[in-house]
């Protein structure tokens, strides 16, 4: 309904707007006041979260970086540490809200392709009984990792990592802002994927396509004090049913049409890696997101380019561009992506030959 018609957006699966089904649940919605726990949509939002994730308890939170870091408040204590991967949004991408706070320093580990491996994970676990060093609390992983290209993590690494920490007394959170992603890319129920994680973190806002929400699931005693942290940080929303019913219109409909926008992804990638001049990895290509560099071009010159077609990508400081397909980007958009990015190299290369 609110699509531009030329307009192929590729910056990000965020950027998905409500459908006409969708905006017709979030209106039918029964509300209630959720600092109450009286709001029946958001309680059925998170007993289906829960369910879904084969977990005690859910909480309805405004965004995958609340419930990352309620996720951290309700793991650990002001001065404990935990490990995530260098490249991991929760390091790169929260406002430094671990630190700030929840006064939690996280130890950063170089990982391939965002996959951790348990030795790296004993390696940067600290000595109990030394006061020196803060306690080590928890693991943070990513699936599917954003800036490794929408990777999956494989069940093995996951379940050698989280055993390790287990067995290490440690808890892991897992930013799983894709986790559907990742379940539709194994063929496996989401809750297979969640097992390996203490607490859980999902978004219904990215390729499930409601306008607003993530959900933090584990167990009660966690998710109990995650409420708590909540409302201390201002995130205590009152009939917020209308977001639910958006949430759970999107479990109910898009979890398997992910599939689609991995295809779409496939097929821009593939596409892409035929262009002379485009530097990309297929093997990263696992769900939506495509990442690729330029050759003699410049990243923002050539998403210029493509922005005057009505094409648009995004591109970071490491001059990578990255293109997401979602529920508002089809197979024909997928073309015209193809045609307006090999044209934009040419006309980029006619220009500096002129
Ligand atoms: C892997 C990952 N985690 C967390 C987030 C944070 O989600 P939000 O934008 O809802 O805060 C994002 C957002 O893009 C993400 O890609």
């Amino acid at each position: 309904m609110n699509k531009v018609v030329a307009m192929v957006d590729l910056r990000s699966d965020t950027l998905t707007m409500p459908t006409e089904g969708m905006r017709a649940a979030m209106a039918a919605a029964e509300l209630g006041d959720d600092v109450f726990g009286e709001d029946p949509t958001v309680n059925r939002l998170q007993l289906r979260a829960a369910e879904l994730l084969g977990k005690e308890d859910a909480l309805f939170v405004a965004s995958g970086t609340m419930g990352n870091l309620l996720g951290v408040l309700s793991l650990s204590r002001s001065g404990d540490e935990i490990i995530a991967d260098a490249e991991s949004h929760v390091f790169l991408n929260e406002g430094a809200g671990a630190a700030a706070l929840a006064g939690v320093q996280i130890r950063q580990v170089a990982t391939e392709a965002g996959i951790m491996t348990a030795d790296q994970v004993r390696a940067a676990l600290r000595p109990r009984d030394d006061v020196h060093q803060p306690p080590t609390t928890a693991v943070c992983v990513e699936n599917t990792h954003n800036r490794a290209g929408g990777v999956v993590w494989p069940l093995d690494a996951l379940r050698a990592v989280s055993e390790t920490a287990r067995r290490s007394g440690l808890s892991t959170h897992m930013d799983g802002a894709r986790l559907f992603n990742a379940a539709v890319a194994l063929d496996v129920l989401a809750a297979e994927i969640a097992a390996t994680a203490d607490t859980v973190t999902f978004c219904v806002s990215k390729g499930l396509g409601a306008p607003v929400g993530s959900v933090l699931c584990g167990p009660a005693e966690v998710i109990g004090r995650a409420r708590r942290w909540r409302k201390a940080l201002g995130g205590g929303w009152r009939e917020a049913g209308m977001l639910a019913a958006a949430g759970l219109w999107a479990l109910d409909h898009s979890i398997e049409r992910l599939a689609d926008d991995h295809q779409n992804a496939r097929t821009l990638a593939e596409g892409l890696a035929e262009i002379h001049g485009v530097r990309l990895d297929l093997d990263r290509v696992q769900t939506n997101i495509v990442y690729f560099e330029l050759e003699g071009m410049d990243a923002q010159d050539f998403l210029a380019r493509c922005r005057e077609q009505e094409v648009l990508g995004a591109a970071g400081a490491d001059g990578r561009i990255r293109f997401v397909t979602h529920l508002g980007v089809d197979a024909g958009d997928v073309q015209r992506a193809l045609e307006v990015c090999s044209q934009a190299l040419e006309s980029a290369w006619a220009d500096s030959r002129a």
